[in-house]
């Protein structure tokens, strides 16, 4: 695996490999990689010729200073595993290489970007759109892996690429959990003990919440109650939980609204201080 610190080295590597018609399939992830982004590397490995996975924490995504400074940075056990899933290059910029001069990029993102996450975190899926949209630019990849537990995330990069023109599939792929559910997140490492004992109750609230579905409960009235229900729990704190419709993230008043893709029960909660997101289809 060669590791590749400069956009010019990035574009020599995959103009080849698309010079010699080879596929290449490109993982952005922001590091501190876990069996969650694995499996995204494992299904490019399966997918692609080449595979490139770029690991760097985005500055312009962050909206609060503290988010970014703490966030997990472990690059020497990150290489390990890319090497070990057969990864063929490892893109590691530095933010200068990135941003040589500030992205004043606004994306015109629209609703998608407007509910929950856009909500709570103003300016993120700009950010979120800034970085890939480069990184898309910079290895022109035939496909693109992310992970649905940031479900909302792939759906305001559908748009980025629309808006873009950008010809690439993007391949969403399933969350992974642990034993007791947790949904994988380079943000479970800030766990307490005891937080971490609690979390897992998200996934079995989530749960849950179909059997509600089952009993002939509208979408407003499942999501009034699994909020609640989570709030219930000492030690989380939901900060929202809203079904929506899986592709265009509006809320839906009823199941068949939502129509072929279906819904998306979207859940962010505070869980000892940790800000976890985690989701359910219905
Ligand atoms: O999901 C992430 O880790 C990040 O938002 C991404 C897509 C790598 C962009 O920085």
């Amino acid at each position: 695996m060669e590791i590749i610190r400069t956009v010019k080295r990035l574009g020599e590597v995959t103009d080849t490999a698309r010079d010699a018609g080879k596929s290449i399939g490109l993982v952005p992830t922001m590091g501190a990689l876990h069996a969650g982004h694995r499996s995204l590397v494992e299904r490019a490995r399966a997918d692609n010729d080449i595979v490139v996975v770029s690991v760097f924490v985005n500055p312009t995504q962050f909206n609060n200073p503290d988010d970014l400074r703490t966030y997990p940075r472990t690059e020497e056990a990150d290489c390990r595993m890319l090497e070990d899933c057969g990864v063929d290059y490892a893109f590691i910029p530095s933010v200068d290489e990135i941003y040589p001069e500030t992205d004043t990029r606004v994306f015109d993102l629209g609703p998608v970007a407007e509910v929950m996450e856009g909500a709570m975190r103003p300016g993120h899926f700009n950010g979120v759109a800034q970085i890939v949209s480069k990184l898309f630019a910079m290895a022109r990849p035939t496909r693109a892996y992310f992970g649905e537990k940031d479900f909302q995330q792939i759906a305001v990069i559908r748009r980025m690429v629309e808006i873009e023109g950008f010809d690439l599939e993007i391949v969403p792929c399933p969350i992974v959990r642990e034993a007791d559910g947790l949904a994988l997140s380079s943000r479970n490492v800030r766990l307490s003990p005891e937080a971490r004992q609690i979390a897992p109750k998200i996934r079995e609230i989530l749960l849950s919440s179909l059997d509600l579905k089952a009993h002939g409960a509208s979408p407003l009235e499942v999501a009034a109650a699994t909020e609640a229900a989570i709030n219930d729990v000492e030690g989380l704190d939901a900060e929202y939980f809203q079904i929506v419709d899986a592709k265009t993230m509006q809320p839906v008043n009823s199941w068949a609204e939502a129509g072929e893709h279906g819904s998306v029960g979207c859940a962010t909660v505070y869980c000892g201080g940790v800000r976890l997101i985690d989701n359910i289809r219905y």
